[in-house]
């Protein structure tokens, strides 16, 4: 029996994307019926500790998945025998992931937005220093790629 799933979506601050790609994958899991375990970290710890950005919480909000008890953590060692997938919002961040992965990991480490056809290479823009709607844009990109994975994970 192939083991349980469980997923850690990546960014930077873990305070715009990653929780973002974390609330759209865990509503499209479990609309799926999809037994997964999500969580999601940064590269970066400028943030650690705190709650998630104000624009990611209130687009959050209006979708009807609230991520306001979500708080940024580091990505960690024991990420990577914890996770069977870890997936990277942008190439930076997929470089970041994988000059800490130890050698030998399982897990599957890979961008994500190349989950989603035609948007290979692609990167979840970050959203951090520019205006509201692009929260919109990273909310888009990734729930298509949450839908995406979990079409997969269902064929599995
Ligand atoms: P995230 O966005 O990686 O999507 O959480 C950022 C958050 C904070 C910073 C950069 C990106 N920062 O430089 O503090």
């Amino acid at each position: 029996m192939s083991r349980r799933a469980s997923v850690l979506f990546v960014c930077l601050g873990n305070i715009c994307r990653s929780p973002l790609a974390e609330a759209a994958f865990r509503a499209e899991a479990e609309r799926r019926g999809l037994d997964v375990e999500v969580d999601s970290a940064g590269t970066g710890d400028w943030h650690v500790g705190e709650p998630p950005d104000p624009r990611a919480r209130a687009l959050a909000r209006a979708k009807g998945l609230p991520i306001d008890d979500l708080r940024a953590r580091q990505l960690a060692e024991e990420d990577f025998y914890r996770f069977t997938h870890i997936f990277a919002l942008d190439e930076q961040n997929l470089e970041g992931i994988r000059a800490r992965a130890p050698a030998g990991v399982a897990c599957r480490i890979g961008l994500l937005l190349d989950l989603v056809p035609g948007r290979e290479g692609e990167a979840v823009a970050d959203p951090y220093f520019g205006e509201e709607a692009g929260f919109e844009v990273t909310w888009a990109d990734v729930s298509a790629a949450a839908r995406a994975f979990a079409e997969r994970l269902e064929r599995e």
